[in-house]
């Protein structure tokens, strides 16, 4: 069996420069050295769970580039590159590509007319494609995959501002397991997960409010931000290990855990790993 892979970016420019979702105030702004030394904390968790670490360069003027989850979506050896909404965010997309390209992915674009941005809205939980839709990524976008991929995708709408990308209220844990926060979609949406999930844990509010949901799942191991204690006793019921890390610096972005990974080898739940 291979280590586990993941892709990271460390926070050297990371800041609060602009405001695309509820949680960023650029009156706030970031502290880098603590930015720094929270992200080390997961980098380290990771290592420490046996998984082999990537690094992107982190480029001035891109402060949101520590988010790898949004490069795009992994299928196997290919690399389905972001369209993102905002300009500001589409200025990553060249290094994304030029990293993948050189570590052996078929880089791939959606079409023109189509947002998507990748694995932050678009997670498998076994054969199924789970897409958030509406606030970032387009619902044509995930069709696209659908057919290219020849795979199911389940679109869910996100109706909660704060919960702008499907990984800030879903996470899948194994085929058929998964945490969510229900308030994060409307009540077909709740019923679709229902029906494709048949293990749901749902997040209190407080929990879901600290981003519990963003949460990285390597083996039965679940690194989420600090302070979730429901989650993580429901985890440990669930035959889970909850391991926290303190990620409030990355909170003031819209991100925590999850956002700040790429799996490269497919997630946990993802059924064509
Ligand atoms: N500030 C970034 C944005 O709004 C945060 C992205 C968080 N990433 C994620 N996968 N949820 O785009």
């Amino acid at each position: 069996m291979k280590p586990p892979y993941i892709l990271m970016c460390p926070p050297d420019y990371y800041g609060i420069e602009y405001e695309i979702n509820p949680w960023m105030s650029r009156s706030k702004g970031a502290n880098v050295p603590q930015a720094h030394r929270q992200w080390r904390n997961l980098h380290d968790a990771l290592r420490g769970l046996g998984v082999t670490v990537e690094l992107l360069t982190p480029q001035p003027g891109l402060p949101d580039l520590v988010f790898t989850a949004n490069a795009g979506l992994i299928f196997k050896e290919r690399f389905f590159s972001s369209r993102f909404r905002h300009e500001v965010r589409a200025r990553e997309s060249p290094y994304n590509d030029t990293w993948f390209a050189a570590h052996g992915f078929t880089v791939e674009h959606l079409p023109e007319d189509m947002y998507f941005e990748g694995a932050g809205d678009a997670l498998f939980c076994g054969s199924a494609l789970f897409a958030g839709y509406r606030i970032r990524s387009d619902v044509q976008g995930h069709q696209y995959l659908g057919e290219v991929l020849g795979i199911q995708v389940l679109p869910l709408e996100l109706v909660n501002p704060r919960f702008y990308h499907l990984d800030t209220c879903f996470c899948p844990l194994a085929p058929g397991e998964a945490i969510y926060y229900p308030a994060a979609f409307d009540s077909y949406g709740r019923k679709v997960l229902q029906t494709h999930v048949p293990k749901l844990l749902a997040v209190a509010e407080p929990e879901a409010h600290r981003f519990g949901c963003n949460a990285v799942v390597v083996g039965k191991t679940v690194i989420h931000n600090s302070n979730c204690p429901q989650l993580a006793a429901d985890l440990l019921s669930w035959g889970y290990h909850s391991e926290p890390v303190e990620l409030d610096e990355f909170l003031k972005a819209g991100g925590s855990a999850k956002c700040l990974t790429l799996r490269l080898d497919g997630e946990e739940a993802a059924g064509w790993r």
